[in-house]
């Protein structure tokens, strides 16, 4: 395995919401980055978003160096084969046990032996995912919050079978991104989607059951209880798609307190997946 020092090269395993925006902080901090998804018309969109990121945080003077530097070190792909040279892989593909575990068997045979592969999931186990592989000590959970660019914490979820030395590295990679971290052991949702995915499902159930309208059920969430976003623009925010899918997880591990909203399975169904398609429980540009 490399020490932190070592890495040079990046992976990045999709270049959604969240693959985009752990490329781009990967950039910022120095490292080389080849950021992979299945289709180039999904690369682009994400390295438009880098672009459009990096421009809106340079003109707030929040940049060491010049967007075009940071943008250079990250190369767009689909080709599965340039992660060969990857000292370190983030995936961050769909919230769904049988893409990961297949994306952690092709990881694993176009990597080196040693090389660390971490994965942004939300809520699915680390361990099960590491099963995949034959490096089940060298898969960790590197859950990066959105946006990643701006949000300051990094969730570091440890396997069963994770080494310790592992751990130690996803926490000062982590940190060295300029993120603070915490650790939780590798239990449905870890530390936040555990207490988050309930209270977003309530404040989509108690809208649904009229107990306030959209914009009311969320001011008295944020200003009652003093969060920046309320459950359902917030939902909106993280996709509606995510949240089913990780409310799913939790709900089948953990049980009927964890049971969906019926109208977020509803909207999933419909295509209104937040801001991403410009819709969901709010209309975006
Ligand atoms: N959205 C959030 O707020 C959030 C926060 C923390 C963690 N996560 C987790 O991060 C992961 C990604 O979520 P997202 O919001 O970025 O999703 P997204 O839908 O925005 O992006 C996922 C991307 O992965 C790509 N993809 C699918 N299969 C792939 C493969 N085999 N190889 C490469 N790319 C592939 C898709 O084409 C898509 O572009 C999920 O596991 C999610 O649970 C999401």
């Amino acid at each position: 395995m490399c020490g932190l020092s070592e890495i040079q090269t990046v992976g990045v395993v999709g270049a959604g919401t969240m693959g985009n925006g752990i490329a781009q902080v990967a950039a910022t901090a120095g490292y080389d980055v080849v950021m992979r998804d299945i289709e180039q018309r999904f690369v682009d969109n994400g390295l438009d978003s880098i672009e459009s990121s990096l421009s809106r945080l340079d003109a707030k003077d929040e940049l060491d160096e010049s967007p075009e530097t940071i943008r250079e070190r990250i190369a767009g792909t689909t080709a599965l084969g340039d992660f060969a040279d990857a000292d370190l892989v983030v995936e961050a593909a769909l919230e769904d046990m049988e893409v990961k575990q297949d994306i952690f068997a092709d990881l694993e045979d176009v990597t080196d032996s040693d090389v660390v592969l971490a994965t942004n999931t939300s809520t699915l186990s680390i361990t099960t995912i590491a099963s995949a592989t034959d490096r089940e000590e060298l898969v960790v959970g590197l859950h990066f919050m959105n946006p990643v660019p701006i949000m300051a914490g990094v969730e570091v979820v440890t396997g069963e079978k994770t080494d310790a030395a592992v751990t130690n590295l996803a926490h000062a990679f982590a940190e060295d991104l300029g993120k603070e971290t915490w650790e939780s052991d590798d239990k449905p949702g870890f530390v936040t989607n555990r207490v988050l995915m309930p209270w977003i499902n309530e404040g989509i159930r108690a809208y649904d059951e009229g107990v306030a309208s959209k914009e009311d059920m969320d001011k008295g969430m944020k200003l009652g209880t003093n969060v920046p976003m309320g459950p359902l623009e917030l939902a909106d925010h993280i996709g509606l798609d995510i949240c089913l899918d990780a409310s799913e997880t939790l709900h089948e591990e953990l049980g009927d307190r964890y049971k969906p909203a019926y109208l977020l399975k509803r909207k999933v169904a419909a295509g209104d997946l937040g801001k991403k398609t410009g819709k969901g429980f709010y209309e975006y540009e």
